[in-house]
């Protein structure tokens, strides 16, 4: 930030003399608010000022993805000099590169440590554009005491989870469970975490990635179409009607309360419902996404957030300082065991506290190293408008506008015109 608060200025003031130039600055970082995300940066940054006497703001973001990425990327083209380290998406590293300041040079030795892949995703020709701070890839979350109820196994199939979770509702309406309790609960809101369900179910059921890491457009298929008719299909039988609507945050108020079977989420989600104000404290487990009949094996979207530091920022020196800061081993392996956030760095994975007590971590690795990106690096600049062209092409198919046939042939025309603006 530019201005320094009376403290950090009195700081300096009485510092400067003695102190070899080591400034006190005050700083602000913007990040979204998903579960309990803001609250825990809190005690992470107190952690940081203590150490450093630093003054760190946050500035707190809705939790969908797509919002802050519209708002950051005004406040990056206006070149606003208030925020000096951005919270950012991985899929977001190609178009917003040229607002965030190089962190190759700075955190190469930080680096050394963090999965090739990830910091890969993170980097644009070169440049380092943003520090990874957690990784993300999603789990099927059941509810295990209904399961052992009812007599069923854990489904390896969508058609398996379609069936046991149409009849476990049923039972447990039939049995005296509100209509409010349903078998299946998902991102299914027009906006981009549909486009990581729709993958997933595209890639398990052996449809492709959309576009294919050489940007050719493979979405156009029969078996991308005949899963996404299956998915129309849960909402309104197995998923509520407002699964149309729902963000991960709604998906997971409805599992969390006790009201639904299976539940598609981040594993964010696994540490707040084992928290003492959850219904479903001790009564679940998490596991892989089924594959659908076309396919060989689920498939999980490659997600996750990391620091970037703006260009705007007049301290980039203190910006950078508490990057290295969140992205510590020390902070990484706090957040996966309280947190259940998944680490960058590998061999977090494999520590004997982290396998005591961060069960859903411990055998998360392969999941994460197998994980499916979004078609963000070879669409460049252009992944945005494309994600969006997606997820409406399937938002229209689950609300039964139009068949999957028609809204992919549909969309591949539309990408095919945004290819020609370049990638
Ligand atoms: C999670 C993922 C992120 C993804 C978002 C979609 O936050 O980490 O990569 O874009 O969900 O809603």
């Amino acid at each position: 930030m530019r201005h320094l608060t009376q403290t950090s200025a009195l700081a300096l003031l009485l510092a400067a003399p003695f102190a070899g130039g080591a400034l006190a600055a005050d700083l602000s970082i913007v990040a979204g608010s998903t579960g309990n995300d803001l609250q825990v940066l809190r005690e992470e940054l107190d952690q940081y000022q203590e150490k450093s006497g630093n003054k760190v703001d946050i500035v707190s973001m809705p939790s969908s993805t797509t919002d802050q990425f519209a708002q950051y990327r005004l406040w990056l083209s206006a070149q606003n000099q208030d925020i000096d380290v951005y919270w950012t998406d991985v899929i977001w590293a190609p178009q917003l590169a040229e607002h965030f300041v190089d962190l190759s040079g700075p955190l190469a030795e930080e680096m050394k440590q963090n999965i090739p892949q990830i910091v890969q995703s993170q980097t644009v020709d070169g440049k380092l554009v943003a520090a990874p701070m957690y990784t993300d890839a999603p789990a099927l979350y059941y509810r295990k005491d209904l399961l052992d109820k009812h007599g069923k196994k854990v489904p390896e199939t969508w058609t398996e989870l379609e069936q046991t979770a149409k009849e476990v509702m049923d039972a447990e309406r039939a049995g005296g469970a509100s209509d409010q309790f349903w078998g299946f609960v998902f991102q299914g809101a027009a906006y981009e975490g549909l486009t990581c369900d729709a993958l997933e179910w595209i890639k398990s059921n052996g449809g492709g990635q959309i576009i294919s890491p050489d940007g050719e457009i493979t979405v156009n298929n029969e078996k991308a179409a005949q899963i996404l008719d299956k998915a129309k299909g849960w909402v309104g039988t197995i998923a509520p009607p407002g699964v149309l609507a729902y963000q991960e945050e709604e998906s997971r108020g409805v599992w969390q309360t006790g009201n639904a079977v299976f539940m598609r989420n981040w594993p964010y989600a696994y540490s707040l419902s084992q928290a003492e104000d959850s219904a479903v404290k001790g009564k679940f487990d998490a596991t892989t996404l089924p594959r659908g009949e076309g396919g060989e094996s689920g498939a999980a979207t490659l997600g996750g957030w990391n620091l970037a530091v703006s260009n705007y920022s007049q301290d980039q020196d203190a910006a950078i300082d508490l990057v290295k800061f969140l992205i510590s081993p020390e902070i990484q392996k706090k957040r996966a065991i309280e947190n259940s956030k998944l680490p960058t760095i590998a061999s977090i994975y494999d520590d004997p506290d982290v396998k005591e007590n961060a069960p859903l971590i411990a055998k998360w690795k392969d999941v994460v190293l197998n994980a499916v990106p979004r078609p963000s690096a070879p669409t460049k600049g252009d992944y945005n408008e494309v994600s969006k062209e997606f997820w409406s092409a399937v938002h229209e198919t689950l609300s039964g506008t139009g068949s999957a046939e028609k809204n992919l042939a549909v969309l591949e025309k539309k990408l095919k015109r945004l290819r020609g603006r370049g990638w």
